[in-house]
């Protein structure tokens, strides 16, 4: 929309048009009419050459004073239809445009060297697409505004509706993902103990399995309870309370190959396995028999054939999710983390499977008091 206009004294002279939400035109003028051919200079330093209207209409080239460059088509103003644009960043997406934005059909290749490609709305990734990274790892289905949401099964479809279950989804950090993965659309049956608070879970509308995981057969019957591309586990033990840590895992990892889900996500501790050293000598006085437990849980697993990815938390807190949390492959690295944090972090390690066959220490470096036993 034309907002304002100036024109020299000469009859050959320069002009500008301001639209609106948009960057100011210098351009250049013959008698009444802007030029139909030569270079618009944009206001802020840009340049654009092609074809056009009272705006950019057809099919032109940008080159925008930070680096980018646009080639492809436009529709008043807006770039549409087919075209590249090479990022400042040193990105490049080439394919559809919808309202001046990646829309439709389209690649990304990123600075890094990984690659998109798939369905595009709204400037980011939305619908089917593969991101394939560059030591080769994939993650292929549903993206959401960018965020990998699941994978596809083998009929195409992506598989959500009965997808996950998740052992501990009562209570600390199970509860955590399982909210996350339901408030997102993925389907979740929660096993729960006949005694378990089930008030969190209500409203997220989950599915039940209801049992004990020291009991092989309520196991199994979760398992066969609906077609899950996953499984999660938290639970951890209580005073007074046979320890689940070991027998549970046990359960699991047997009636998850009996039902042929692969896919599995655990939460240990650090302390475990390779990583006794790396808590501290009150740590290991307080809870040896703990760790001890959960290390045999873990190799139970790691010698499975299944496709794990093993989470082993610091010390475990109540505050909210703060997003600095870390999963890294360095066994020696200790510290605290939140349940909500650890429960996100599960979450994005079920979606990564780059992170198959790992164990990951998760700690959040942003909590600086140390965990009680470390102090
Ligand atoms: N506390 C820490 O600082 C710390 C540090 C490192 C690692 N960890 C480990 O991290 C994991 C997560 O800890 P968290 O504090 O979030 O959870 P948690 O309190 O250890 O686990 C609670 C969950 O396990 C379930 N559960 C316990 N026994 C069960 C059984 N026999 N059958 C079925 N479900 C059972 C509970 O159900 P109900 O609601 O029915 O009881 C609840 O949902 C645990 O493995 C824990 O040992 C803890």
């Amino acid at each position: 929309m034309v907002t304002g206009r100036w024109v020299d004294d000469e009859e050959k002279g320069h002009g500008t048009y301001t639209f609106v939400n948009r960057a100011k035109y210098a351009i250049e003028w013959t008698g009444d009419e802007p030029q139909t051919d030569g270079p618009w200079a944009y206001a802020n330093g840009g340049k654009y050459v092609g074809g056009r209207d009272d705006r950019e209409h057809g099919h032109g080239t940008v080159m925008y004073n930070d680096g980018g460059t646009y080639i492809g088509g436009y529709d008043h103003g807006n770039k549409q239809g087919k075209g590249t644009f090479w990022y400042p960043s040193g990105g490049l997406y080439f394919g559809d445009w919808e309202g001046g934005k990646p829309g439709g059909q389209g690649t990304f290749v990123l600075p890094d060297g990984g690659v998109y490609i798939g369905e595009w709305h709204n400037g980011m990734p939305n619908g089917l697409g593969i991101l394939t990274e560059p030591d080769n790892s994939t993650k292929e289905g549903l993206w959401k505004d960018g965020q990998f949401v699941g994978a596809q099964d083998s009929s195409g479809g992506v598989m959500r509706k009965g997808s996950v279950l998740v052992f501990g989804a009562s209570r600390g950090t199970g509860y955590e993902a399982t909210k996350l993965l339901a408030e997102r659309g993925d389907h979740v049956t929660a096993f729960v103990r006949p005694t378990s608070d089930r008030s969190g879970l209500e409203p997220l509308g989950v599915d039940y399995a209801v049992g004990n995981i020291l009991d092989p057969a309520s196991v199994a019957a979760a398992f066969a309870s609906g077609e899950f591309r996953a499984v999660i586990n938290t639970v951890g033990g209580r005073r007074g309370e046979p320890r689940p840590d070991f027998e549970g895992v046990k359960n699991m990892v047997e009636a998850a190959k009996a039902a042929g889900v692969s896919r599995v996500l655990l939460v240990t501790a650090i302390g475990t396995g390779d990583s006794l050293n790396t808590v501290s000598a009150r740590t290991r006085e307080v809870l040896g028999p703990v760790l001890a437990i959960k290390s045999e849980a873990e190799a139970y697993l790691t010698a499975s054939g299944l496709n794990y990815t093993i989470l082993r938390p610091g010390g475990l807190t109540r505050e909210p999710a703060s997003g600095t949390g870390i999963m890294t492959e360095d066994h020696g690295v200790m510290g605290s983390i939140s349940r909500a944090e650890l429960g996100a972090l599960v979450v994005r390690a079920l979606d990564d499977d780059s992170t198959i066959g790992k164990i990951l220490h998760t700690v959040d470096p942003a909590i600086t008091n140390k965990p009680p036993l470390e102090r």
